[in-house]
C-alpha cells in the first residue's frame, strides 16, 4: 500500500485525504489545528460533504478503523513513512488585501525540517503566481539543505474543486499540473492519474500558477457582469431572468445566475493573488472593476430593501431581517468571505434586527445567529435566502412563510418561489 501525506485537513484537504484513501493509499494528515485533530480522531468531520448520498463523516470513521486515514500533527511520524506530501495550506488575504502567507510557510518549513532525497512535493492551494520558485521553493531548500529538481520533486497542480462536491469533482476534473523539471512534473503525474478519471494537462510551473487564478478571476469577471445587469434590468422594468432566459437561446452566450454576492475562499481571493503577481497597478482595470462590483453587491441589495420597504411606508430602521443560510454558497458551511455574512452586516449598520438560521453552521458563530426557523421568519419584513443547505429541504416552508410579515424578498436563485402565493 503506498503511504502519502496530506498536509493541511481544510475544507480542500480533508476530502482530499480521504479520497486518497479511498483509492487505497495510507494518508498520514497533518493539521496544527489540535481541535481539528480531536474532531477527527473522533470520526467527526467539520467540513459538510458527502459522496454518493454518504456523509463524510462514514467514510472518514471506516479510513480510521482500517489505520487507512492517520491524523496527526507530528510532521516526523509522517515522513518515517511517505515520500510524498501534498500540500492545501492555503494564503488568506487580509482586510487590506495582503497576502498572510505565514501558515504556507510554516508547512514549508516542517516539511523541509523532514524532507529526504526522493521526496516528492506536490502543491494544490491557489498561489500568487511565481511564489512557488521565488517563495517556496527556496524556503524547502534552505531548511532542508536539499536541492529541488536534484534532490526532490517540487510541481504544481491547483485544486478545482466546488465545495459540497469536492469528493466527486477529486475524482473526475482534468487538472493542470507543472513541475519545476519534467521528472517533477512526471511525478504529479503519476500521482494525480492514481486520483482523478480527468485528463491531466501537463505544462510549465508559472503557467500552471497563473491558469488556476485566471480561471477564477474569469468567474469573477462573469459574475459581475450579471450583478451590473441587475440594475440595468431594473431599470428598463424587465424580469432579469427572462432577459436571461432569452440572451442565454444564443449559442455563443453564456450568462450566469444573479446571486447575493461572490465570496468564499477562491473566487475574491485569485483576484488579489493575482493583483499582487504583476508590478503595475493599473494592468488590470477590468478585474480590478468585476471585483469592485462584486464585492459591492450587499451594499446594492440592502439599498433596494431600504427602497421596497419605503415604498410600502416602513422603514429598515429596526425592521426585522431574516436570512436564511450563511455559508459561502448553497450547500457549504464555510463562512469565510461569506456573502450573506456580510448583508447580514450591512443591514445591521443600516440599522436593521437581523436574525440568521443555519443548522450547519456551530451554534454563536455569529451574534445574529438563532437557534430555529421559527425564531429567525418570526416577522420578518425582509427574507433573504443566503446559502441554501441541505436540511432546508425538509422544512415546512409553507407554514413557516406565514409567520413573516409581508417581506420583502431577496432570493435570487428562486428557493422559495414555488411555497409563495
Ligand atoms: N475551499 C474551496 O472551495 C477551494 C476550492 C479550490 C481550491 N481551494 C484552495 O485550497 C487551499 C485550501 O483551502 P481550504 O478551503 O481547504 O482552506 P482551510 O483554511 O480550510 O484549510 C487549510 C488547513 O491547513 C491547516 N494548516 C495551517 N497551517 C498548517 C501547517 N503549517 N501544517 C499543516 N496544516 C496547516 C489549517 O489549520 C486548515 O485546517 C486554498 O489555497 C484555497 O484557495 C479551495
Amino acid at each position: 500500500m503506498q503511504s502519502i501525506s496530506v498536509v493541511g485537513l481544510g475544507f480542500i484537504g480533508l476530502p482530499l485525504a480521504i479520497s486518497f484513501c479511498e483509492k487505497g493509499f495510507r494518508v498520514y494528515g497533518i493539521e496544527v489545528d489540535t481541535a481539528k485533530l480531536d474532531w477527527l480522531k473522533r470520526g467527526v468531520s467539520y467540513v459538510q460533504e458527502d459522496d454518493q448520498g454518504i456523509p463524510l463523516d462514514k467514510y472518514l470513521q471506516k479510513h480510521l478503523q482500517q489505520e487507512t486515514f492517520i491524523p496527526t500533527d507530528r510532521m516526523e511520524e509522517a515522513a518515517k513513512a511517505v515520500d510524498t506530501y501534498v500540500v492545501t495550506v492555503g494564503v488568506p488575504v487580509s482586510g487590506t488585501g495582503d497576502m498572510v502567507y505565514d501558515y504556507l510557510d510554516s508547512a514549508m518549513q516542517n516539511i523541509g525540517s523532514v524532507l529526504k532525497k526522493g521526496d516528492f512535493i506536490l502543491l494544490r492551494p491557489t498561489v500568487v503566481p511565481g511564489m512557488i520558485e521565488e517563495r517556496l521553493i527556496p524556503q524547502l531548500e534552505r531548511v532542508s539543505g536539499l536541492k529541488a529538481g536534484a534532490d526532490f520533486h517540487v510541481a504544481y497542480a491547483a485544486e478545482r474543486v466546488a465545495e459540497g462536491r469536492a469528493m466527486e469533482e477529486f475524482r473526475t476534473l482534468d487538472v493542470v499540473a507543472g513541475g519545476l523539471t519534467p521528472a517533477c512534473t512526471e511525478r504529479a503525474v503519476q500521482l494525480l492519474q492514481q486520483l482523478t478519471s480527468g485528463t491531466v494537462h501537463v505544462t510549465d510551473l508559472r503557467t500552471a500558477q497563473l491558469a488556476k487564478v485566471v480561471e477564477n478571476v474569469q468567474r469573477d469577471v462573469n459574475l459581475a457582469i450579471i450583478n451590473e445587469l441587475r440594475q440595468v434590468a431594473e431599470a428598463h422594468h424587465v424580469d432579469i431572468y427572462e432577459l436571461i432566459r432569452m440572451t442565454n437561446t444564443h449559442p455563443r452566450v453564456q450568462l450566469l445566475m444573479p446571486s447575493v454576492g461572490v465570496g468564499g475562499f477562491c473566487i475574491p481571493n485569485a483576484y488579489y493573488y493575482l493583483r499582487a503577481s504583476v508590478d503595475n497597478p493599473h494592468m488590470m482595470p477590468l478585474y480590478d472593476t468585476a471585483r469592485r462590483v462584486n464585492s459591492d453587491v450587499p451594499n446594492q441589495l440592502v439599498k433596494d430593501a431600504a427602497t421596497a420597504l419605503a415604498a410600502s411606508g416602513r422603514s429598515l430602521q429596526g425592521a426585522p431581517v431574516a436570512i436564511l443560510g450563511l455559508g459561502m454558497k448553497d450547500g457549504s458551511n464555510d463562512t469565510r468571505l461569506s456573502p450573506p455574512v456580510d448583508l447580514a452586516k450591512v443591514f445591521i449598520s443600516s440599522g436593521a434586527h437581523v436574525r440568521a438560521y443555519d443548522p450547519t453552521i456551530a451554534e454563536h458563530s455569529f451574534p445574529f445567529q438563532v437557534e430555529s426557523p421559527e425564531v429567525c421568519l418570526d416577522g420578518a419584513q425582509v427574507l433573504v435566502v443566503g446559502a441554501w443547505q441541505p436540511p432546508f429541504e425538509a422544512l415546512p416552508w409553507r407554514q413557516l412563510l406565514e409567520k413573516t410579515n409581508r417581506p420583502y424578498i431577496i432570493d435570487p436563485r428562486h428557493r422559495l418561489k414555488g411555497y409563495l402565493s
